[in-house]
């Protein structure tokens, strides 16, 4: 009698298990349409200030007995899954809003190296998931190994200052002189030209001449303040040229006189007074 009974409740049980299969694989599509979770819409890329946080909205419909997870789309990480976080980075966070039905992916303090893209999935049999991306915005740095230092040329001779920097977006850069003067610049080697700025990584002083000699600064900016600047001295070799007021002085005996000598070069000059080519009287 006892075995009877256990074989008939056992018989049941693997008809119902068929019944059960037949009706899943019959009707999968079918139950599918009515509860499976789908997203929303796109998740929406942001861009956000290195050090500041970033926030990617995965929002979610028909959520039912699924999970929701985060991963970076680059190396697979999974961050989190549901409402814990899985990684061990202390600055990443999730958070769920049940009514607006949305997962939050926050990232404070952002780094350089959180940039890209991070992958919102839903565990369905077949996996659904959504791509959301973070541009990661750099203020200007310039960047001394490949930027010039203060430079002397000889009169006549060609310069070339550098100025690179890195930045996110990529830094436009300008020239400018410190004291406000505008720029010479030669265009095609003998017309000279003068600007208040220019653009570009490099300035191009063709044939260097005694007015460029001076400060340049090199101004690197983009979106993300503060912009930066180098202060680059440029000095120009010329040999002294002297040039007297008056030949010939006449004065009254027991009076004091003064003569004047213009003398024009760089580096400065060892200047000297001498009488009848053979007395030194002042040296400076
Ligand atoms: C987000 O950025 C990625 C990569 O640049 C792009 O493929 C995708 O279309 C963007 N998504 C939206 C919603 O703009
Ligand atoms: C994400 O959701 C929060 C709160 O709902 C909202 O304030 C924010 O603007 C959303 N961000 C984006 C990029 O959609
Ligand atoms: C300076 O540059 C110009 C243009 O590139 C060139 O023609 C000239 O030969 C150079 N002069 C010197 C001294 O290198």
């Amino acid at each position: 009698m006892n075995s009877l009974r256990k074989s008939f409740g056992l018989k049941m049980l693997l008809s119902w298990a068929t019944f059960f299969v037949d009706l899943t694989v019959a009707g999968a599509t079918v139950s599918m349409s009515v509860s499976s979770p789908s997203f929303s819409g796109p998740i929406q890329n942001v861009t956000v200030p290195v050090g500041r946080e970033a926030i990617l909205n995965c929002t979610v419909t028909d959520l039912g007995e699924y999970k929701v997870g985060w991963m970076k789309a680059d190396d697979q990480t999974i961050l989190s899954l549901d409402s814990r976080v899985i990684t061990h980075n202390p600055r990443i966070s999730v958070s769920h809003d049940e009514k607006l039905h949305t997962w939050q992916l926050r990232i404070r303090q952002l780094k350089d190296s959180d940039a890209g893209c991070y992958m919102c999935q839903i565990n369905t049999n077949s996996m659904k998931k959504r791509l959301g991306c973070i541009d990661v915005q750099v203020p200007p740095n310039i960047d001394d190994s490949l930027t010039s230092g203060d430079i002397t040329v000889q009169e006549g001779e060609n310069v070339t200052l550098s100025c690179k920097a890195a930045g996110n977006p990529p830094p436009r850069i300008i020239w400018r002189r410190e004291d406000g003067a505008k720029l010479m610049l030669r265009r095609n080697s003998y017309k000279v030209y003068k600007v208040d700025n220019i653009h570009g990584m490099q300035l191009i002083l063709e044939r260097a001449q005694r007015q460029q000699m001076g400060a340049y600064l090199c101004i690197a900016s983009n979106d993300v303040p503060p912009a930066v600047s180098k202060r680059i001295m440029l000095g120009v070799e010329f040999p002294p040229s002297v040039r007297v007021g008056t030949d010939i002085l006449g004065v009254l005996e027991d009076t004091e006189v003064e003569m004047a000598c213009n003398i024009e070069a760089y580096p400065l000059p060892v200047t000297l007074w001498i009488k009848n080519q053979q007395e030194i009287l002042v040296q400076r």
